[in-house]
Order: structure tokens, then C-alpha cells, then sequence
């Protein structure tokens, strides 16, 4: 299964774009020369992220996370919890969903 998200080049170098994926929403960002997604939900219970710098801030109760790694840094997500990647490729340069492949 292959699903579109975005041009590459319509990543910004920094902070996040957000786009539709199954209704739910996706925050796509470089990581330094590498195109992310992840869901935009909290590993605690489900908060809105934010990009702060190169981490991510949970709006509701401030769990941050390592914009490079997923990993939870500090606040009330789970120790060892980690972002919501989903996995992707760039494909004739547009971020895509692939799954199953
Ligand atoms: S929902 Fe994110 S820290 Fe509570």
C-alpha cells in the first residue's frame, strides 16, 4: 500500500507541516536531511504536538520528546515511549506511506 503525504520540497527546514492521513492527523518534518512523519498524538493520552527546536512538546501536559530519535525526554509519557513514526519512503520526490512492502 502506497499513500501520498507531501512534496518534499514542501517541508519546511524547520518546524512542521501538518496533512490528512485515514482522517487522523500527521506531522511531517525534516530531521535534519531526512523527511518524518508522525501521528500528532502524545504518548501520554493523546495530546497535540508542537515542534520546539528539534523536540516535540506535548501541548496539554508538556512530555517532550527527541525530535530525532522519537524517544520521550521528560514529562508523564511513559519512560520508555516513543513518537508514532509511520513508515515511509521518497518516491519520485514525495514523502509516501508504504506498508507492507
Ligand atoms: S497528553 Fe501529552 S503529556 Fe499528557
Amino acid at each position: 500500500m502506497r499513500v501520498p503525504l507531501i512534496n518534499v520540497s514542501e517541508i519546511p527546514s524547520e518546524g512542521t507541516k501538518t496533512v490528512e492521513f485515514f482522517g487522523r492527523e500527521v506531522l511531517v518534518y525534516m530531521a535534519g536531511e531526512n523527511p518524518r512523519a508522525i501521528m500528532n498524538a502524545c504518548l501520554h493520552i493523546g495530546g497535540p504536538l508542537e515542534r520546539q527546536g528539534c523536540d516535540f512538546v506535548c501541548q496539554w501536559h508538556q512530555a517532550k520528546f527527541d525530535g530525532e530519535s522519537g524517544m520521550r525526554v521528560e514529562g508523564p509519557a511513559p519512560k520508555d515511549a516513543r513518537l508514532m513514526y509511520i513508515p515511509t519512503r521518497v518516491l519520485d520526490g514525495v514523502l509516501t506511506y508504504v506498508y507492507g512492502e
